[in-house]
């Protein structure tokens, strides 16, 4: 195996130091292997692939087909990072030997090292099945994509002292339930440092502060490539959608100038040669 090739006890080690877990997602081959470059710690192939790469408006679509092509993509392109598979939308909830067969041919078909699954305690049972077949999770609570028919928009979880109880008892019994991390989205900062404080496990942040053991964000709104609006908690680190709009103008100016292409970029038969292809006409 890869000397540097990160491991699920590797990421949960950092529990204990003080080196921040970072993580990003990723859908395809070309986008892998930029990032196997860093010094990245996981890459999540995450069901928000729906959105970003297929153009849906929701996580809800995207089909463990779909999820196992594109995982075999990025599978391609990282040798260094921990591959994380998301599970989609009902690939899961059905029956754990459902659970256990899905979350099995990422990891055999595509080569993913772990998992990772929406839901707080309603899914401990099926975490649990998953873990036993020796395939790690990541569990996945506070704001999750694929229940907003039930919570009705993509706001801020935990609000209320309830529900922010309920999302601290989650993250207790998913640790339990045997995962190897927890993604805590779209909570209070303060609740996440509690939530952090009390596993024993990583928490890995997305709109959850500073205070988790590592931060996760998509790919394509770190870059500037989100199409949708932005939420709050994305920093946008580079526009790579107005740098990819002004190349493409640029390229359609230059082709109907013919200015594109030029001799740099255009294949020139040496003078030598050119001399014996039209010899050779004339014979
Ligand atoms: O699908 C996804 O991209 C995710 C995260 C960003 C956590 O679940």
């Amino acid at each position: 195996m890869n000397q540097n090739k990160k491991t699920v006890p590797i990421i949960m080690e950092r529990k204990n130091s003080s080196k921040k877990i970072v993580a990003l997602t990723a859908y395809d081959y070309s986008f892998s292997r930029l990032l196997d470059l860093t010094d990245l710690d996981i890459i999540l192939v995450g069901d928000s692939l729906s959105m970003v790469s297929l153009g849906y408006n929701s996580t809800l679509p995207v089909t463990m087909e779909e999820m196992i092509i594109h995982t075999c993509a990025v599978s391609r392109g990282c040798h260094n990072p921990l591959l994380v598979a998301d599970m989609p939308f009902m690939s899961y909830q059905i029956s754990n030997e459902l659970a256990i067969s899905n979350a099995g041919r990422f990891i055999q078909e595509a080569g993913a090292q772990a998992v990772k699954i929406e839901g707080g305690s309603r899914m401990a049972e099926r975490i649990e099945a998953v873990t036993h077949a020796d395939i790690p999770v990541m569990g996945h609570i506070g704001l999750t994509p694929q229940s907003i028919n039930r919570i009705g928009g993509y706001r801020v979880q935990g609000k209320h002292y309830k529900d922010a109880r309920q999302i601290k008892k989650d993250a207790l019994i998913l640790q339990e339930a045997g995962v190897f991390s927890i993604v805590l989205e779209g909570i209070y900062g303060d609740l996440a440092a509690e939530i952090t404080q009390a596993v024993k496990v990583p928490t890995i942040g997305i709109g959850a502060g500073v205070q988790c053991d590592g931060q996760i964000l998509v790919l394509h709104d770190l870059l500037g490539l989100g199409m949708n609006s932005t939420p709050k908690f994305v920093k946008q680190y580079t526009n790579l959608g107005d740098q990819t709009q002004k190349a493409v103008n640029t390229y359609i100016e230059e082709v109907r100038g013919e200015v594109f292409p030029d001799e740099d970029h255009s294949y020139k038969r040496n003078s030598q040669k050119l001399r014996s292809v039209s010899d050779s006409h004339q014979e």
